[in-house]
């Protein structure tokens, strides 16, 4: 284990006790993953590798706007609302009432994995709770990003800010509405007539609500055996002792009340996401392990300390490949940062780390690690919640010696060059917590733990 700061053991043993207690109450550990900063970490390759050992995969917030990407051999899979354990015959998914759903696109990604063999229909189950998205939530995202540019938040399009106001404001559509066509019917139509009088405002022409139902109704019929009570389901799985395992969507930064506020997406992406998301009781979080980059990328506007200039942005994003799996935007790069991500840590009690992308990192000469901010001439340790503060903060970096050679085929710590495991020691240290998990590149064997 990767263990370099004075107190880390004392974590470790704290955490063994854990684990320990876990046992002898005959208590199997439920998990949950997080992203630890803003989206796109390989939090799919990471839930892929350990659903492996999993009963039962969750979804806990967010929608569509996730793209979760796991590498079989040759074969690319991207997930955007179905668990990334679908892709493992034993794993039953579930889709948690914190989720807001596209039904057309839930069934087009259904059937998108039929078509390539996976069994879907009785592993998978859509919460009662869930919100629907339609077309009208997409058109208003969209008109309010075309026509606001001031405050333009980059979203991905799919309708998440617009749906979730509805949940807040209690006039959302929810999928127990998909097992009754005819009140369905009724309150669509209700809703498309209120977003009519919304879209004259902007000078858009109306939807047609007959053309709209046309196309909701089929998708309905499909979708409505699968919708359950899924929080009953979730926690049977876990007083039965299954192992669970709950998959965070987007990151800690992009959380609508931790984030860079209002550079979010509109979901609680942080580990309180989980209780009130999938119905489980906080006393049953039971490990929480962290996914995050060797650096750093966001996707969107908002502040960003660490983010490279053009050109090195430029060049990072071409060795990591980092397009959006959703969108296919171009997604900003920069260095590392340990002053937000001991933040992260600390909101979301993350255990442990499973850090990715080392082998991106493999042909630089100086890897930069951010290791405080300077704000006013005042040394910062922590991240400013202001994000006035935040956007003006200029990063203090450590430089570490690149190791200038290839990661990709490491299966075991031991492979790994010096420089890179003084890099990784580095991250634990500041973070104050041991990395557990080390990624390689996007396959699903690229991967080693850390005993
Ligand atoms: P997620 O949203 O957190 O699941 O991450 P994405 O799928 O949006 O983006 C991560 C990208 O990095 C995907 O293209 C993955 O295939 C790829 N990836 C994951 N882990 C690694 C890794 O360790 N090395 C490299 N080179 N690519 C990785
Ligand atoms: P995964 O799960 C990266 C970003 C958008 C935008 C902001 C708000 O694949 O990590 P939204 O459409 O949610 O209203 O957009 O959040 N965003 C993501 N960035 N990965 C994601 O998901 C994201 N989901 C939303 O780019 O800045
Ligand atoms: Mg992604």
């Amino acid at each position: 284990m990767i263990t370099a700061a004075p107190n880390l053991n004392c974590r470790c043993l704290l955490l063994l006790l854990k684990i320990d207690l876990l046992k002898r109450t005959n208590i199997m550990a439920t998990t949950v993953v997080i992203g630890m900063q803003w989206g796109d970490e390989g939090k799919g390759k990471i839930i892929d590798v350990l659903a492996a050992k999993a009963d039962m995969v969750v979804r806990f917030q967010g929608g569509n706007n996730a793209g979760h990407t796991v590498e079989i051999g040759d074969e690319k899979f991207v997930l955007h609302l179905i668990p990334s354990g679908i892709l493992r015959d034993d794993s039953m998914c579930v889709i948690g009432n914190g989720l807001v759903v596209e039904p057309l696109g839930l069934v087009a990604e259904m059937q998108e994995l039929e078509r390539k063999g996976i069994n879907i229909r009785d592993r998978l189950q859509l919460s009662t709770g869930a919100h629907l998205v339609f077309d009208c939530h997409k058109i208003l995202d969209s008109l309010r990003e075309t026509n606001q540019t001031a405050s333009k938040i980059g979203t991905t399009l799919r309708g998440i800010g617009p749906t979730y106001a509805d949940k807040a404001n209690r006039v959302g559509i929810r999928a127990s509405d998909l097992r009754h066509p005819q009140q369905l019917e009724a309150k669509f139509r209700h809703l498309v007539a209120s977003y009519n009088l919304i879209f004259e405002r902007y000078g858009r022409a109306p939807l047609d609500a007959d053309c709209e139902w046309n196309n909701l109704a089929p998708a309905a019929k499909f979708l409505a055996p699968l919708v359950g009570d899924t929080v009953t389901t979730i926690n049977a799985a876990v007083r039965a002792d299954k192992a669970v395992l709950f998959e965070g969507a987007q990151g800690m930064w992009l959380d609508i009340d931790h984030g860079t506020y209002p550079y979010v997406t509109s979901s609680n992406t942080t580990v309180g996401g989980v209780c009130t998301g999938a119905g489980l009781a906080p006393k049953y979080v039971h490990h929480v392990i962290g996914v995050i980059k060797a650096y750093t990328t966001r996707v969107g506007e908002g502040p960003f300390p660490t983010e490279l200039d053009t050109k090195d942005s430029k060049a990072l994003r071409e060795a990591g490949n980092e397009y959006g799996a959703t969108t296919g935007r171009p997604r900003r790069c920069g260095w590392f940062d340990a002053v937000a991500s001991r933040f992260t840590v600390m909101i979301n009690g993350i255990d442990t780390l499973a850090v990715t992308k080392l082998d991106v990192l493999d042909h630089l000469d100086v890897i930069r690690i951010c290791v405080a901010y300077e704000l006013d001439d005042q040394r910062l340790e922590n991240m400013p919640t202001d994000i006035e503060d935040l956007q003006r903060v200029v990063p203090i970096y450590e430089d570490h010696p690149g190791w200038k050679q290839s990661t990709v085929a490491a299966k075991c710590l031991a492979d790994l060059p010096e420089n890179a495991k003084k890099y990784l020691d580095r991250i634990a240290e500041m973070l104050e917590i041991p990395i557990q998990i080390i990624s390689i590149g996007p396959r699903r064997a690229q991967v080693f733990f850390i005993p």
